[in-house]
């Protein structure tokens, strides 16, 4: 929480700003609290009665909190991440996906039964309605997955029209589970769909990871058997992508919810945000961008190219990270654990001279710019023989645990009402319609 007092010496101890309107020589006390003002009390500073109070202006909310959340904590400057007070490091290392999906559901790590239970009925919920399958049949032979999966989970609240009672405690936890459980299925789905291949069910002696793999990779062999290497890389990689605090996808998961709408339409709204290249299309982004580089010698004319202003160099740079995002430093790790299996992936040596030039530029070392979580997941996505449009499906499916403890969040705090920012109107005003005849004539 933020030190809310003042420094020693005038006001030492207040937690107020003091803040004098040069309009009206009026002066007015704001509260501090939690090292933030509360745009209702900027809103009482008014040049007159009956003239309309501050707001502010803060586009892409740079420097504006929503909500109050207890999930995860992140300190840009220090490259610290957390969920629920675990550092993401120690969970990476030691824990799975299902447990880290239940801690940020519901705040606390599981014991043998909780987990027990959870795993149970998160595995017997992986089966999707044969007609959603039909939809997504549907789709053109090289339909995008993340368009696929948009549209199919956002389908989901047809199929569960419950749903929408969202006051329902039980009502809300059903769907939690039917969501994380039915991703995997889906994103595989897509993914099959891109090949042409027949659509793989559900294998409900297989874990998480495990599973996921069958979906995507089984053919005709009885039983899929993944790599243990393979499956552990892939826990981790959902560890490290289930939750990021208020994101852009996380922010219109909180918005869309803020309607009280379902929480199928809430992630597909998350899906959609997700989707975009300056989030967690990156990871696509930064293959493609590596490729098109082509080779060690050609780096420096791309640096340049960034520098003018031609370029951005995926991958790097964040809104809360000013040091090297702690997830790409594990999952860059992680990489050596996956080629050890594939073999190396031959872009990763343009990546590590890419980062080597970056971090000792002063363009990138000035702005604060730091490999991010996309700039090394797709060199291991792509040494696991996904194609660059499956990278963010991968991004959407583990991220799904963090949009629903957020969600939940949201749906629980007395604070929160219906998202609906003001603006500053520049358009005209007052003008007097011409009608068409007259207009053309
Ligand atoms: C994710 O928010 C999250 O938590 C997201 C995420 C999560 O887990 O949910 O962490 C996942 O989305 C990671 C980010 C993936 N995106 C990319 O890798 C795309 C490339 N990065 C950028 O476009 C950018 O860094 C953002 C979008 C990530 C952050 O943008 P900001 O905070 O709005 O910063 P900015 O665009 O205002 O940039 C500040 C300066 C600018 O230069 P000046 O105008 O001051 O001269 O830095 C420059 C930018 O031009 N800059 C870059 C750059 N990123 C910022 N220049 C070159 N290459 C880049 N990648």
């Amino acid at each position: 929480m933020a030190d809310d007092s003042a420094p020693a010496g005038k006001n030492a101890g207040a937690s107020t700003l003091t803040v004098r309107d040069n309009r009206t020589g009026q002066e007015y006390d704001v509260p501090i609290l939690d090292g933030a003002v509360l745009g209702a009390d900027l809103g009482k500073i008014k040049t007159a009665e009956d003239q309309p109070g501050l707001s502010v202006y803060d586009p892409g909310f740079v420097n504006t909190a929503s909500c109050r959340s207890a999930i995860t904590f992140i300190d840009g400057d220090e490259g610290i991440l957390e969920y629920r007070g675990y550092p993401i490091e120690q969970l990476a290392e030691k824990s799975n996906y299902l447990e880290v999906a239940y801690l940020l559901i519901h705040g606390d790590l599981p014991t043998k039964e909780q987990y027990d239970a959870w795993e149970h009925q998160i595995t017997f919920h992986t089966f999707v309605h044969e007609n959603v399958k039909g939809l997504m049949q549907g789709f053109r032979y090289d339909a995008h997955p993340m368009g696929m999966l948009l549209a199919s989970v956002g389908a989901l609240s047809t199929f569960y029209p419950e749903s929408r009672n969202i006051a329902d405690a039980n009502v809300r936890q059903m769907q939690v589970v039917r969501l994380i459980a039915k991703m995997p299925t889906l994103g595989a789905w897509a993914f099959r769909h891109a090949q042409g291949k027949p659509y793989v069910y559900p294998d409900n002696d297989l874990g998480y990871a495990a599973n996921f793999l069958s979906m995507l990779f089984k053919m005709s062999e009885q039983k899929f058997e993944a790599d243990e290497r393979l499956i552990k890389a892939l826990e981790v990689l959902f560890i490290l992508h289930a939750d990021h605090e208020q994101n852009c996808s996380t922010n219109a998961v909180r918005s869309v919810g803020s309607s009280q709408v379902d929480p199928y339409s809430c992630v597909a709204a998350g899906i959609g945000a997700l989707f975009g290249p300056l989030h967690g299309g990156a990871n696509e982004a930064v293959l493609k961008m590596l490729r098109r580089i082509g080779s060690v010698d050609n780096i420096p004319d791309f640096i340049n190219g960034v520098k003018d202003g031609q370029e951005r160099l995926m991958g790097f740079g964040h809104r809360v990270y000013k040091n090297y995002d702690p997830r790409a430093k594990i999952i860059k790790k992680a990489c050596d654990d996956v080629f050890e299996v594939t073999g190396v992936n031959p872009l990763l040596k343009i990546a590590l001279e890419l980062e080597k030039i970056a971090l000792e530029d002063e363009y990138f070392v000035k702005r604060k710019l730091y490999p991010n979580v996309d700039f090394y997941s797709g060199l291991i996505y792509e040494a696991l023989s996904f194609p660059p449009e499956m990278f963010t499906v991968l991004f959407a499916i583990p991220r799904t645990s963090g949009w629903l403890a957020q969600w939940l969040e949201l749906v629980d705090d007395k604070e929160q009402k219906i998202a609906r920012p003001k603006q500053i109107y520049t358009g005209d005003r007052g003008l007097d319609y011409v009608s068409s005849s007259e207009r053309w004539a």
